[in-house]
């Protein structure tokens, strides 16, 4: 089974960047935990991080051409804003599963929406990096 990772902006800086809401661990670090998480599914796993929102679009459209088994996507701030990314996670067949480190609705009422999560299989968020390993054992599931 092949699962996409598909990270949005800000991702990059991450352990960086406020790490009281985000944690410390890097992308890096957390795709390290995810390829060995996906090992003791038997799954293949391919992580992106873009900051350009159309990146996004054609990466969802890339992984339903490859054949994906699912979409893990952390969409960033495009998760409250992008019609786009909402239209592009139903043109495809490959379940996708929204990730977040934190909690949106927790936190500012502009978060409280997600596009992503109109069209998303099901949602994971808040519990850190954890979030993302939580979402990759849901997709193996599937
Ligand atoms: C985030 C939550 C978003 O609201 C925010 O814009 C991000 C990160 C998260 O993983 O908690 O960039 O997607």
């Amino acid at each position: 089974k092949l699962i996409y990772v598909l990270n949005g902006p800000n991702l990059n800086r991450l352990g960086k960047r406020e790490p009281g809401i985000y944690g410390s661990q890097t992308l890096e670090d957390i795709g390290a935990s995810l390829i060995e998480r996906a090992e003791t599914h038997g799954c293949t796993i391919e992580i992106r991080q873009s900051n350009h929102e159309g990146q996004l679009v054609d990466w969802l459209h890339e992984a339903e051409d490859k054949g994906a088994h699912a979409v893990l996507l952390n969409a960033g701030a495009y998760t409250h804003t992008s019609i786009a990314l909402l239209d592009a996670i139903r043109s495809i067949r490959a379940p996708v599963i929204e990730v977040h480190l934190s909690n949106p609705h927790t936190r500012e009422s502009f978060r409280h929406v997600s596009w992503v999560g109109q069209a998303a299989k099901g949602t994971i968020a808040g519990f850190g990096a954890n979030s993302y390993l939580l979402a990759l054992d849901a997709a193996a599931a599937l």
